[in-house]
């Protein structure tokens, strides 16, 4: 079996063992029900056309890839999945997305519970000017929450899960515009996951962030996925290939290969899905 990893990859040594774990699988087999399931998905900007026919599965407390080239609808499918983009004028969408068999695009999805369960983290950090104590506890108050004991617990907790406490104790009521890049970006997360989402959604989370930081965000993700289904874009091949057990190659706005990531990067079914992760277009 041809094994040739394309060179500037590497496949760390957990994740092989993870894949190799049940050889009687089919190939891109999940052990677990989908979570998140798109079917048949377009999307169109005014009359330029953004996502096309995208079908794909993403399974619970797994972490998924989404890669390609700029402007393949990477972010713009993200952002279908807690509904941002009816933030956007003249979008038109077909077809389905289902999250926990419920149909989000359904009229009567209540939107504002939808962005409870499905909560997201931007490429730039985005710390409101607020202490980092407020900017964690923000959705709570904005969900009428006012027991300081309460407030305090779940602070406290959401900054230990994004791995910022110990930097910040000491310094709760300070503002969150002091703190560095890397710091700016876990307590981002901490507010995201302070409401206990179901799923965490990850526009580049780290590409602003230097090596260090950058390693920060990435142990934390592996350590998340233990409670938070994620979805990542990312235009780093080895980030994709270091934290993410499944991969979704897009292009042009559609959706070319999706496989677990080790199938993806080392035995790609497309031969524009091995162009890319080899780094000889995009
Ligand atoms: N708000 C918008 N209004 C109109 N067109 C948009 C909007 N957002 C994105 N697009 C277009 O939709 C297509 C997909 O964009 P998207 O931002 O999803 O790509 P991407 O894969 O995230 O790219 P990048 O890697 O550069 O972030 C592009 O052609 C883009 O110009
Ligand atoms: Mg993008």
């Amino acid at each position: 079996m041809p094994e040739s990893l394309p060179p500037a990859v590497t496949v760390d040594a957990g994740l092989r063992s993870r894949a190799d774990a049940d050889p009687g699988a089919a190939p891109g087999a999940t052990p677990d029900t989908p979570l998140i399931r798109v079917a048949g998905l377009s999307l169109h900007y005014g009359a330029a056309r953004a996502l096309h026919d995208v079908t794909l599965d993403i399974p619970p407390r797994q972490v998924t890839a989404f890669i390609g080239p700029s402007g393949c609808g990477k972010s713009t499918l993200l952002r279908c999945f807690n509904r941002m983009n009816d933030l956007i004028d003249h979008v038109r969408i077909e077809g389905s997305v289902t999250i926990a068999d419920q149909p989000i695009y359904s009229p009567e999805v209540d939107v504002i519970e939808l962005r409870k369960r499905v909560g997201m983290v931007f490429q730039k950090s985005n710390p409101f000017p607020k202490s980092i104590y407020e900017n964690v506890a923000y959705a709570l108050r904005l969900h009428g929450v006012r027991d300081r004991r309460t407030l305090d617990d779940v602070v406290e907790r959401s900054l230990r899960g994004a791995a910022l406490w110990d930097e910040v104790k000491d310094r709760l009521h300070a503002s969150a515009l002091g703190l560095s890049g890397g710091q700016q970006q876990r307590l981002c997360i901490a507010r995201a996951i302070a409401i206990e989402p179901q799923i965490l959604l990850m526009d580049e989370p780290a590409s602003a962030l230097d090596p260090i930081a950058t390693a920060r965000i990435e142990d934390l993700i592996l350590d998340l996925k233990k409670d938070f289904t994620i979805v990542i874009v990312t235009h780093n091949m080895q980030q994709a290939a270091r934290i993410s057990d499944r991969t979704a190659f897009f292009y042009l706005g559609e959706l070319i290969e999706a496989d677990t990531t080790r199938n993806l990067f080392t035995r790609p079914s497309r031969k524009q899905t091995e162009d890319y992760v080899t780094g000889r277009f995009g």
